[in-house]
């Protein structure tokens, strides 16, 4: 293991990234949670220090424990945290006018350094800083292998130690070379960079059968990558002892439903209860068209059913989830804050304690990609992996106003069109989500020599990394024109199509 310790810097995940990109397995912590007993008992391998935004000058700002230095490993500093090994270790560094430098900046060679094989090769090499602070002194040991204009201490390292410092960031994308430093870095901390997806998962199924031992497990299946791939992977550790209750609500889309069950059944072959509470959820939202009402509605009763069948497998004692690793980070730049909920997300959070199960997240080390890689090792199909994310709230959130039956026979038929025609041209995995929704307005058409009066849908696609920002897909005139004719030619009841052109913000994804 390499242990990342987190000052708070804006890109640690980054660091994390890099170092799996070499297939070194690596972990996060806040240097909070940083004693010398945790990394005793991780047994670390090499230590990075991250950057972060306060300054060392600062009385009371953060440190890593001093005996680390003692540990005997190997340790990059990365920005301030290269200022808290100068700091630590003897050396000083100011703040002040004059020493901030932000953004593109050019490092000159001075001697030679492993850690900087591949650099210099025509020269100088680009970097990108960002600091107010510089360090003034280097600690006792140290020399100096790389300067900048405004950091004349750039790269510097103390080689008997195996300590290194760096002003810049090299886990970012404007540090071409950074990948490099990385990967010296590794190999000169003696990691040979084999943790592959098949070692990960020979890894995981051990540590599954040690923590269930001969109990039973529950998992909520949703059709969602991370659910499934949860799944799938606690099958492999302990079989039968998995079952997994997949809650059809009624709000899926076309075929769906049968066909998530179908491969777990047929294909992967675990114990799929197939929970049929259409009538459940479509009554209770009768009449409802507040969107956060229709969310919690949808919420309480996906937990009341959950609980219902899972009250019926004997002897649960495990609540399967697929949290992945972003979520699990406590990062210190994110950690806390106020905010405002936007929307009242679905999960099933509260549900262990209220019935006293342990949870299982076999999926905690790992980023989303890395999830879809152990996926495809599991012999998930390549389709099923690739597909968009689709919300716990289903098609309710994508029919803005009542829910009607008519209106989701629709919609499903509708969004299966518009889904059809992105695969056809090749778009599908350009794009990182799009459906049609049905909106709450009927329009007037003319239809043969007929008068027309029927909904009009939204279609809508994005492109995002997260989720979290989203931009709206560029279709040529030609693909909507097309689709937009397909649609109303072929479901009945829609005669208007538009295209959403919102990014978010301002919008948000999903309609509600
Ligand atoms: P918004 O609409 O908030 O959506 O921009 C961002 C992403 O989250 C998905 N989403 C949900 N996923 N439960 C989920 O599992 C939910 O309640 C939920 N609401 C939105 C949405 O589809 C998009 O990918």
């Amino acid at each position: 293991t390499l242990l990342i310790i987190d000052f708070g810097s804006q890109v640690t995940q980054l660091i994390a990234r890099r170092l799996r990109e070499l297939n070194v397995y690596c972990e996060i912590r806040p240097y909070q949670a940083v004693t010398m007993d945790m990394v005793r008992q991780l047994a670390p391998r090499a230590v990075i220090f991250s950057g972060g935004p306060d300054s060392v000058t600062r009385e009371g700002s953060p440190r890593a424990p001093q005996e680390i230095f003692d540990y005997g490993v190997p340790i990059l500093g990365i920005c301030y945290g290269q200022q808290v090994m100068m700091t630590q270790l003897g050396g000083r560094v100011v703040s002040g006018e004059g020493t901030a430098e932000f953004g593109r900046a050019y490092v000159q060679p001075k001697t030679p350094l492993p850690l900087l094989d591949g650099w210099f090769e025509d020269g100088r090499e680009q970097v990108w800083m960002s600091h107010g602070d510089h360090v003034a002194e280097i600690a006792p040991g140290f020399e100096v292998y790389g300067t900048s204009p405004g950091a004349p201490f750039a790269i510097t390292a103390d080689v008997s130690r195996h300590f290194y410092a760096v002003q810049f960031h090299p886990e970012v994308h404007h540090t071409p070379k950074g990948a490099k430093l990385y990967e010296n870095f590794v190999r000169l901390a003696g990691f040979k960079g084999d943790w592959t997806m098949g070692a990960y998962r020979e890894e995981a199924v051990a540590r599954i059968r040690e923590q269930v031992g001969d109990a039973k497990v529950i998992c909520a299946l949703s059709g969602g990558v991370d659910s499934s791939v949860a799944a799938a992977l606690i099958h492999e550790a302990v079989g039968d002892q998995l079952t997994c209750v997949f809650v059809d609500h009624g709000l899926l889309r076309l075929n769906e439903a049968d066909e998530v069950v179908a491969m777990f059944r047929d294909h992967m072959n675990l114990h799929v209860i197939h929970a049929q509470e259409q009538e459940l959820f479509l009554g209770a939202l009768e009449g409802v068209s507040d969107p956060e009402t229709k969310r919690k509605t949808i919420g309480r009763l996906f937990i009341d059913v959950f609980q219902k069948y899972a009250d019926q497998i004997d002897g649960a004692r495990f609540l399967a989830q697929g949290t992945l690793y972003p979520d699990v980070i406590e990062s210190v730049s994110f950690s806390g804050g106020p905010s405002v909920t936007i929307k009242s997300h679905h999960n099933v959070g509260g549900l262990p304690e209220k019935m006293g199960l342990k949870l299982v997240e076999p999926l905690r080390e790992l980023f989303k990609d890395e999830v879809r890689a152990l996926g495809r090792e599991l012999g998930l199909p390549a389709h099923f992996i690739g597909r968009h994310p689709f919300p716990g709230p289903g098609l309710a959130i994508r029919c803005p106003g009542e829910i009607t039956r008519d209106k989701l026979e629709i919609l499903r038929k509708a969004d299966a069109i518009y889904i059809d025609q992105i695969r056809k041209h090749g778009l599908y995995d350009e794009i990182w989500q799009a459906f049609a929704a049905i909106l709450p307005m009927r329009t007037v058409g003319v239809m043969g020599d007929g008068r027309t009066y029927d909904y009009a849908l939204a279609l809508r696609a994005v492109t995002s990394v997260d989720g979290m920002t989203a931009d709206y897909y560029p279709f040529s005139h030609d693909f909507l024109g097309e689709t937009a004719t397909r649609i109303i030619n072929e479901v009945k009841g829609v005669n208007r199509v538009f295209y959403d052109c919102t990014s978010k913000p301002p919008g948000t994804i999903e309609l509600e």
